[in-house]
């Protein structure tokens, strides 16, 4: 897609680095995140309005520290350096980086001493967020020191007449609390960007761009019911009509009611072409007896992809597959040391491309989930649906421990359906990324009326997280685990104990599976 105005951000590997897009695509300026090493050739191609040097894990006086070409600095395009950015722009005009006596992380104080654009509204002694080893211990030629803190003689520095400007502070997280002022002064005064990056513009330049690429060709399009799939099922049908032929499988392994409720929405409000396949016998036949979890993982990934190319098949000529992908699955990281392992095999439709022969299109290759949301919004998409949790690809089957059986499947519903009530009765809903329930193959005894009962235990699992890259176990109100903890033994045959699982990822992972 072609975007007017772009914000390049060059990434040093900072662990900040996607806020910053995120932050700017807030306000409504696109931006995208691409390696340090992209060549001066492609950074002048990109034509953007503004760049920012992200910050990064090392120091710049390090061996194989991560560079930048110095023409940079020549384009007569304005530049913000965070941290280990603004070391970089030092280095290069030159200044002196050393490492600081005390590491500085946390919260700090802003003085200014001088004005500058990049500092312009920002309030003296307000909070900036540090994360830093190294300190600037001499100028670099040509800037001026505008702002200190206790600890950072060298804090903010700019050269206004070359529009370069440096933070030693995180402008991008929430904890430096004029950030996003100095963002947009960057953004707005600076680089003189226009706010065009918008949810309308967005739909309007994407349906363009997928008629000219499919013209009359018939496109398919999976449809889980999830956020990313439903967007992008409508999306595609506003651009191309009946041209558009949706599948959901139903694997059995979804929450209650949830198929059909999802047919039901598209098929009431929505003209979408949809086929609706049960293969819940398929799929549990498959599983039956198996425990392994990536055995599991790898039975429903290979199932989904035969059903749905099974059906796919009487459909006729299709050129085209739809695929949900997201900008964090696209944006090449710098590489780190070590070899990554697998966690788990996550379930998609990866492979069908490849053996349909299908070309992609991926409408949401730019975006960021928040983003996607606000696109389902502005296509109409109702607020509930909208802001359902993530729930994933294998379903259920990765929430009971164990193998599977339809009697499993059953108690797991109903628990979880009275869990995930509670929390909308309790109106929080919507503060909790994701949670659910876990049906564990531990029995244990209790008492029920006068009788003993030998049942199965339950985990309640909800956290707080931006991205499930990692994630914190919410800190529920005692009221609320009580009365779903109630109401869940009372109802769930099966069931005659509740736990809460209070870890963090990681070391845990967010689903037991
Ligand atoms: P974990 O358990 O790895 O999960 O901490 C992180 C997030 O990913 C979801 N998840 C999946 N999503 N296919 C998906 O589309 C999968 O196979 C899958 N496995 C886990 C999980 O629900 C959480 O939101």
């Amino acid at each position: 897609m072609q975007h007017k105005e772009l914000i390049l951000i060059l990434d040093f590997g900072s662990q900040y680095t996607q806020l910053i897009a995120r932050r700017i695509r807030e306000v409504n300026v696109y931006s995208e995140i691409h390696p340090h090493t992209l060549p001066l050739e492609k950074i002048k191609s990109l034509n953007p309005v503004g760049i920012i040097l992200s910050g990064g894990p090392m120091s710049v006086y390090d061996d194989g520290a991560p560079e930048i070409n110095e023409e940079i600095f020549n384009l007569g395009i304005p530049i913000l350096g965070i941290c280990y950015g603004l070391q970089l722009i030092a280095n290069n005009f030159g200044g002196k980086v050393e490492p600081a006596d005390d590491r500085e992380y946390g919260k700090a104080n802003i003085l200014i001493q001088n004005e500058t654009k990049i500092l312009d509204g920002v309030r003296n002694n307000s909070v900036v967020w540090m994360s830093h080893g190294d300190l600037i211990t001499k100028m670099p030629d040509g800037f001026s020191i505008n702002a200190t803190t206790d600890n950072t003689p060298i804090c903010v520095v700019s050269n206004e007449e070359k529009k370069i400007y440096g933070l030693q502070f995180h402008p991008e997280v929430v904890h430096t609390e004029d950030g996003k002022i100095i963002i947009k002064n960057f953004l707005f005064d600076i680089c003189g960007c226009s706010s065009n990056w918008t949810s309308s513009n967005f739909i309007k330049s994407a349906i363009a761009e997928i008629q000219e690429q499919v013209s009359d060709s018939r496109v398919i399009c999976a449809l889980s019911g999830g956020v990313d799939s439903s967007v992008a099922a409508i999306l595609m049908s506003e651009a191309i009509g009946d041209n558009l032929v949706c599948i959901h499988i139903d694997s059995g392994l979804m929450r209650k009611n949830e198929s059909n409720d999802i047919i039901k929405m598209f098929e009431e409000s929505y003209n979408l072409n949809l086929i609706h396949v049960n293969a819940s016998e398929q799929f549990l036949t498959k599983l039956k007896g198996v425990s392994d979890p990536e055995k599991k993982r790898k039975i429903i990934g290979n199932t989904f992809i035969e059903v749905f190319e099974e059906e796919s098949k009487k459909l006729g000529q299709i050129d085209y597959l739809v695929q949900g992908t997201l900008y964090p699955d696209v944006i090449e990281s710098v590489p780190v040391k070590g070899q990554s392992v697998t966690i788990k095999t996550h379930h998609n439709v990866g492979g069908l491309p490849e053996k349909m022969n299908l070309k992609l299109i991926e409408p949401f290759r730019e975006l960021f989930k928040d983003e996607v949301r606000a696109i389902g919004r502005e296509l109409g998409l109702p607020a509930e649906f909208i802001e359902r949790h993530p729930f994933p690809g294998p379903g259920l089957a990765v929430r009971i421990i164990g193998d599977i059986t339809e009697e499993k499947l059953e108690i797991l519903r109903e628990a979880d359906q009275i869990f995930i009530d509670e929390l909308r009765r309790f109106n929080i809903y919507n503060d909790i990324w994701q949670a659910f329930a876990v049906l564990l193959p531990v029995q244990s005894v209790g008492v029920m009326g006068d009788a003993r009962t030998y049942e199965n235990v339950l985990a309640l699992r909800a956290v707080t997280s931006v991205d499930g890259m990692t994630a914190d176990w919410y800190p529920f109100a005692p009221e609320v685990l009580e009365s779903a903890s109630n109401k869940i033994i009372r109802n769930v045959p099966g069931i005659n104990r509740v736990v809460y699982d209070i870890s963090s990822k990681p070391p845990s992972t967010i689903e037991w599976e």
